[in-house]
C-alpha cells in the first residue's frame, strides 16, 4: 500500500490562522459561498475589482451580485458543478449589477463538507485587461500582417504586367471574376482572399519566359510553347517555401491542369486539381478568350462560353462552369463594369 502524504499540517495547527486577512492577501478576486450559492465571504481584492460594497454582498445571492443572461436558466454554470473535483472556466465578461463591467477570467470549483459532498463554491476572478490588452494588440498586428501580405502580392502583379503589356489587366480581371465565382459557391471570406491571392499573381511564373516569345505576334513553335507551359511550376517554385495561409503556390502550380489529364505540368485528374484551381481555370479560360492577344484577336464572351460549355465535365469543372455561366449570362457579370467592382 502507498502512503498518501498529507498535504495540510494538522488542523489544530491552522485554527489560530487569521483566514480573511490570508484571503484578503490574494491578488486574485474570490468569493465564497454555501452550496446555496448565498455569499458567505468576498475578499479585498474582488472589491477592488468590482467596485462593490462588501456590506451589500454577505448573505446575497450569486444572481444578486451579477446579472447575466444566464442567470435563473438551467444553463446557470453553478448549477453544472455537481462535483467537487469539477471546475469551471469563463471569460466571458460578467456584468455586476452596479453596472460595471469587468474583463474578467472566471474559475469556479466546489469544496467539501466533512462528508465529502459540496459545501460551497470559490469562485476567482482574474483580472484579464492585461491579457485582453495584448490580444488586441496581436490582433491589430495580425491585420497589418494580412494587408501587408496583400500589398506584396498586388505589387508582384504590378511587376508581371509592367513586363508584359498584352497580359496588363488580365490577373485583375481573373481575379474578379474567381471572387464572384468563389462567392457565388459559398467559399468563406477566408478562403476567398486566398483565391483572390492566387489568382492575382497567377501568371507570376511569366517572368521566366522572354518578352520576345511572350509578346510574339502570330504563331509560336512547339519549343516556345514547351518554355511558357513551364510558368505554373516557375511560379511554385517561387512561392512554395512562403508560409501563407492558404494553399497559393499549389493552386497556381495547377491552374492549367484540365479533369481529364489533358492539361500541363503534371497531367493532374479530377480531385488531384484543388477547387481553387479549377475555378482559376474556368476564369483565366475565360478571360484570356475574351481578350486581345498578340497571336490572335478578342475572340469574344460568347467564344469563352461556348468553350467551356462544351467542355464542362470533361476539361472544366461542371460546377464551377455552370456559376460562371450563369453570373455572366444570368447575372449581368463582365470584367468592366462597376457593379461588381466589389468582386474586384
Ligand atoms: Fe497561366
Amino acid at each position: 500500500m502507498i502512503d498518501t502524504p498529507n498535504l495540510h499540517p494538522a488542523k489544530s495547527q491552522l485554527d489560530h490562522l487569521d483566514w480573511s486577512r490570508i484571503l484578503d492577501a490574494v491578488t486574485d478576486g474570490l468569493i465564497i459561498t454555501d452550496r446555496h450559492f448565498k455569499v458567505l465571504f468576498v475578499n479585498r481584492a474582488f472589491l477592488s475589482l468590482s467596485g462593490l460594497d462588501a456590506s451589500k454582498l454577505i448573505g446575497q445571492k450569486c444572481h444578486d451580485v451579477f446579472s447575466s443572461e444566464l442567470c435563473f436558466t438551467p444553463n446557470c454554470p453553478l448549477t453544472k458543478l455537481t462535483s467537487i473535483s469539477g471546475q469551471l472556466i469563463f471569460d466571458d465578461e460578467p456584468y455586476c449589477k452596479n453596472g460595471n463591467y469587468e474583463p474578467w477570467v472566471v474559475t469556479i470549483t466546489a469544496y467539501p463538507d466533512a462528508n465529502g459532498d459540496i459545501a460551497g463554491y470559490v469562485e476567482r476572478f482574474t483580472d484579464a485587461s492585461a491579457f485582453r490588452r495584448v490580444k488586441q494588440a496581436l490582433s491589430r498586428s495580425h491585420d497589418r500582417l494580412r494587408r501587408n501580405m496583400g500589398a506584396i502580392i498586388q505589387a508582384i502583379s504590378t511587376t508581371i504586367e509592367k513586363r508584359d503589356p498584352y497580359t496588363a489587366g488580365h490577373q485583375r480581371r481573373v481575379t474578379k471574376l474567381c471572387r464572384a465565382i468563389a462567392t457565388q459557391m459559398g467559399f468563406s471570406w477566408e478562403r476567398i482572399q486566398g483565391l483572390r491571392m492566387a489568382a492575382a499573381i497567377h501568371d507570376l511564373g511569366k517572368i521566366h519566359v522572354p518578352s520576345a516569345i511572350l509578346n510574339k505576334p502570330g504563331p509560336i513553335s512547339k519549343h516556345e510553347l514547351a518554355i511558357i507551359q513551364m510558368h505554373p511550376r516557375t511560379a511554385y517554385d517561387i512561392l512554395k517555401d512562403i508560409q501563407f495561409p492558404w494553399p497559393l503556390a499549389e493552386t497556381i502550380y495547377q491552374h492549367h491542369e484540365r479533369l481529364d489529364g489533358s492539361g500541363y505540368p503534371r497531367q493532374l485528374k479530377g480531385d488531384q486539381i484543388l477547387l481553387e484551381a479549377r475555378i482559376l481555370a474556368v476564369a483565366d479560360v475565360v478571360e484570356s478568350m475574351a481578350s486581345f492577344r498578340p497571336y490572335r484577336p478578342e475572340l469574344g464572351l460568347e467564344a469563352a462560353l461556348a468553350e467551356i460549355e462544351s467542355n464542362k465535365g470533361v476539361l472544366y469543372d461542371a460546377s464551377v462552369v455552370e456559376v460562371c455561366t450563369s453570373l455572366i449570362i444570368r447575372q449581368g457579370f463582365d470584367f468592366e463594369t462597376k457593379s461588381w467592382q466589389r468582386y474586384t
